[in-house]
């Protein structure tokens, strides 16, 4: 069934203006249309492997289909939802990386900015935590707010092998165990099917935790519109139809191999054709709280996606570009004067929104001190808006290239336009760099050498090597 009427979502449609790319406004600093001519074919052959490959499980393309092939999933995650308000006054996940970065950037968006502050009739759900680390401190932090009791767990982990959402693991479990309280019923599972250790705790515990599948197809990153973010977000009140079928709206606009006419595949040769020319610096900077975690998240999918040393021919190609996330218009005061007068190395990614949730009028006063008096009478909604635009201006002014994603407003619909947008940018801009984008063998090395030095069994020779070429000579420390 179409999520709302034609109309509404036509009104709700995320746009990009990449006009301030462009030389016709900035000059020989700009790009020009047959550099995007020059990349055509290219620009096609990276939608066509797209287009071919989506939906495979064996490529980590599963996650271009979730809008399509939920649909029973997300009723009992529904069900789920409502018993976990219901019955908790806390819920909180427990992972890491791709299984945590989703679902924090779908609360900051969605929800009240101080969600856990309101009283619990505002709120209307538990409270919410990530634990997206180990830092003692942080863990410390979380169990001195909440109450085991009268928590839910949400474990995230493909694996079920990944050090830090294991070690979360252990340190509630136990707690739990020791407050008398059972594991199953305080703790839902989101993991592989068949593997991974979450997978054997649930057998020793007889098959009784409640199990999301993180599909085979589906790499963290790329995951918050399956359960690893759907349930989260259910058990918060955020409409995971809205979210499902603003994704299935950006797949439509994105359905032509044409880069004039395919949003995502414009941002992908957009980025292309500034990493040939040296600039390796991506910029995101939302001019919304609401969105700044948007920056996160995207920080992450870029990173990991697109930073390779091979190419799918084996060529050392070192590619990828830095992914920065900055705030607007905090960051007017700490980054821009940078962005604006620094090395030409930038391309910087607004997110605006038309109508925020709230304007909020600004008084008049102080009118016979000009420098302050000319703010009153206006809302702060125009001089947020008011200063992303002047902010652009000035940046193109300087020779900058930048772009503007526009949201209508934050909703369920358009974030999930959002997130689909730049997945999609992501996996052309793979395509184009002839990478693999759905892999993360960089992370690897570290995960190992975390083994060898906790003393996991198997990985004595790395432990030994360790010890050898990574004890720090004392004459290189001050
Ligand atoms: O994007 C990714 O694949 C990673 O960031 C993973 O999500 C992260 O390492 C956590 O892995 P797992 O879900 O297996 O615990």
């Amino acid at each position: 069934m179409a999520y709302k009427t034609k109309e509404w979502r036509g009104n709700m449609r995320v746009t990009v203006d990449y006009n301030y790319m462009m030389s016709k406004t900035l000059g020989d600093k700009g790009l020009t249309d047959s550099q995007f001519k020059a990349i055509k074919s290219q620009a096609e052959e990276a939608f066509d492997f797209v287009a071919k490959n989506r939906g495979k499980d064996e490529l980590f393309m599963g996650w271009t289909e979730l809008m399509y092939n939920q649909d029973e999933i997300v009723a009992d995650i529904l069900a789920t939802a409502k018993s976990v308000r219901k019955k908790f006054k806390y819920f909180v996940v427990l992972g890491i990386g791709g299984s945590a970065l989703g679902p924090i950037m779908a609360f900051n968006a969605l929800k009240h900015l101080h969600y856990n502050e309101l009283p619990p009739k505002k709120r209307g759900g538990p409270k919410f935590y990530v634990e997206d680390n180990v830092d003692p401190v942080r863990m410390q932090a979380l169990l001195d707010v909440i109450v085991p009791e009268e928590t839910c767990f949400n474990v995230i982990s493909k694996s079920g092998a990944t050090s830090e959402t294991m070690t979360q693991f252990l340190i509630i479990a136990d707690i739990l165990e020791k407050k008398g309280l059972s594991l199953p019923e305080h703790m839902i599972f989101t993991t592989d099917e068949k593997r991974g250790n979450l997978i054997k705790i649930d057998e020793k515990y007889g098959g009784k935790f409640k199990k999301y599948v993180l599909p085979d197809g589906v790499g963290g990153r790329f995951s918050e519109l399956c359960p690893v973010g759907l349930l989260p977000a259910a058990v918060l009140g955020i409409d995971i139809k809205g979210m499902l079928a603003g994704a299935a709206y950006m797949d439509g606009l994105c359905s032509k191999p044409s880069i004039a006419k395919n949003p995502a595949l414009c941002l992908a040769a957009m980025q292309y054709i500034t990493m040939q020319q040296g600039k390796n610096i991506n910029v995101m900077m939302p001019y919304s709280d609401n969105l700044k975690l948007v920056a996160d998240w995207y920080c992450q999918l870029w990173a990991e996606s697109l930073g390779k040393a091979l190419d799918l021919d084996g060529k050392v190609v070192n590619a990828g570009t830095t992914p920065v996330k900055s705030l607007g218009v905090t960051d007017q005061h700490s980054q821009v004067q940078l962005y604006t007068e620094g090395p030409f190395d930038k391309v910087i990614t607004f997110i605006s929104v038309k109508n925020y949730a709230t304007e909020m009028p600004i008084p008049h006063g102080c009118e016979d001190i000009p420098d302050v008096g000319f703010l009153g009478g206006h809302t702060m909604q125009e001089l947020i808006q008011a200063e992303n635009t002047a902010t652009g201006y000035a940046l193109m002014k300087a020779g900058r290239m930048n772009y503007t994603i526009t949201l209508p407003e934050v909703n369920a619909f358009t974030l999930g336009q959002l997130m689909f947008l730049l997945e999609m940018q992501t996996a052309y801009t793979g395509a184009l760099l002839n990478i693999n984008t759905f892999n993360q063998p960089g992370v690897e090395n570290g995960k190992i050498a975390t083994f060898a030095l906790l003393g996991k069994k198997g990985y004595e020779a790395q432990k030994r090597e360790i010890a050898e070429v990574g004890e720090p000579d004392s004459k290189y420390i001050v």
